[in-house]
């Protein structure tokens, strides 16, 4: 009981050391992130900790760090038409071909709370999964991930995308 006593502090300190640890390094932004080509910043490269988790350094979640052009928010459509739309449907709003089979159905895009959410909010969700669903990180590369994030919110929820990408038909 001695020991326990004098133990408990002490692996209580050391799991708070590993919590705060990559805190920590999330939120450091390297002040070489300042100049970086843009090819660079395009493919990611220099990404910070913070933002490959999809947060802001202030906190929050963030946009996504990447520009997209508009051949690519439409392979983001087939990405999330592919991976996603099963469960959310392909307008997102939960009612994907599967929910009937009996898989839980998720809360619609549409409902204000998600609709609010910035980018970083569906890559999280895609990155390390959400509840009930599975986390999408080994199946779905980092930059994709945020491509599927951008048609959601541009696409699906802000209606803020090309015609050419809403009317394409993609399979
Ligand atoms: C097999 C079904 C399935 C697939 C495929 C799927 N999800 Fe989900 N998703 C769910 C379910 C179910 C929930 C709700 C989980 C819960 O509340 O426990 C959810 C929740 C979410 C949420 C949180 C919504 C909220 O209520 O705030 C986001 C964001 C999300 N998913 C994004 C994605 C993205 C992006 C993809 C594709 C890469 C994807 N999901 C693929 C089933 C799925």
């Amino acid at each position: 009981m001695r020991s326990l006593a004098l133990f408990l502090p002490l692996l209580l300190s050391a799991c708070g050391w590993m919590w705060d640890q990559p805190k920590v390094k999330a939120f450091r932004e390297s002040p070489l992130q300042v100049e970086v080509p843009a090819e660079r910043v395009r493919l990611g490269e220099n990404l910070s900790p913070g933002v490959r988790a999809g947060l802001k350094p202030e906190g929050g979640f963030a946009e996504s760090p990447f520009a997209f052009t508009e051949a690519e928010l439409l392979r983001g459509k087939a990405l999330y038409q592919s991976f996603c739309a099963v469960c959310h449907g392909v307008r997102g709003e939960g009612d994907g071909r599967v929910i009937p089979l009996g898989v839980p159905r998720p809360r619609s895009y549409h409902d204000p709370a998600v609709k609010a959410m910035p980018e970083g909010y569906f890559y999280f969700a895609a990155t390390n999964g959400f509840g009930r669903m599975f986390s999408y990180r080994s199946r779905i590369p980092e930059r994709e991930r945020w491509l599927i994030a951008r048609y959601i919110k541009r696409c699906l929820l802000l209606e803020a995308c090309p015609k050419e990408v809403v009317n394409a038909e993609v399979h």
